[in-house]
């Protein structure tokens, strides 16, 4: 389970990450947007950078950003440990993929739930994790969209039947009610922003998405 901090209390931003470290957080997922490829604006390098600073688990970094290839190095530097860049941002995927390699973090691909999921089938050798969108990337608190689904458990088959080392995610909508649906189609990393950080006790979210996770995988 991978909070996304996008909802939590900025002001207390160093209470936040250990508070979610706490309640069980594998990784953290940091949603950058740049008010271009999304509407919104959201932070970037200084608070992935505090973030880093205090947390002691993996930080995901999710761009969504045009021309990602601008700011790899610089979140790189700043201590991501997955590097998360949107397909449709991306003018050579494989050339961009390989450069997050060769900084240091993880590299995986993410698919708005517009792209159909055979486009990211070139680029599973250079890539470590694909994140599939339940929800049109650019705000927390929207419903999860089904489509993603079928997207999992493409990618999952395709998987088991051809080889490949990549980590299957999926992003938005997460509840009691979906997680349960994305774990059985073969999610392994899955991010929860308003089911965590809208409950007033995260250890006892966490606790109840990790178990209906496990009980449907
Ligand atoms: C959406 C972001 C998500 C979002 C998840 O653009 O990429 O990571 O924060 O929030 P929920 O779980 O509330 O959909
Ligand atoms: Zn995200």
């Amino acid at each position: 389970m991978l909070p996304a901090l996008l909802l939590c209390d900025f002001g207390h931003l160093t209470r936040e990450v250990e508070r979610l470290e706490n309640a069980g957080a594998v990784a953290l997922h940091l949603d950058i947007m740049d008010g271009r490829f999304v509407p919104q604006l959201t932070y970037g390098l200084v608070v992935v950078e505090a973030v880093r600073r205090s947390a002691r688990v993996a930080v995901e970094v999710h761009l969504m950003v045009e021309e990602p290839d601008r700011c790899l190095a610089d979140y790189a530097k700043a201590g991501a440990d997955i590097l998360t860049v949107h397909l449709e941002a991306l003018s050579d995927p494989r050339r961009t993929l390989e450069t997050i390699t060769s900084l240091g973090p993880r590299a995986h691909l993410a698919i708005s739930p517009g792209t159909p999921v055979e486009q990211v089938e070139p680029f599973l050798d250079v890539c470590d994790g694909v994140l599939v969108m339940s929800v049109q990337p650019g705000y927390g608190g929207q419903p999860f969209d089904p489509v993603a689904l079928a997207k999992l458990s493409h990618l999952a088959a395709l998987r088991a039947r051809c080889g490949g080392s990549f980590r299957l995610g999926v992003d938005g909508g997460i509840s009691t009610a979906t997680i349960g649906p994305v774990a059985a189609a073969g999610a392994e990393l899955i991010v929860a922003g308003s089911a965590v950080i809208r409950a007033n006790d995260y250890a006892q979210a966490i606790r109840e998405l990790e178990h209906l996770a496990r009980s449907a995988a």
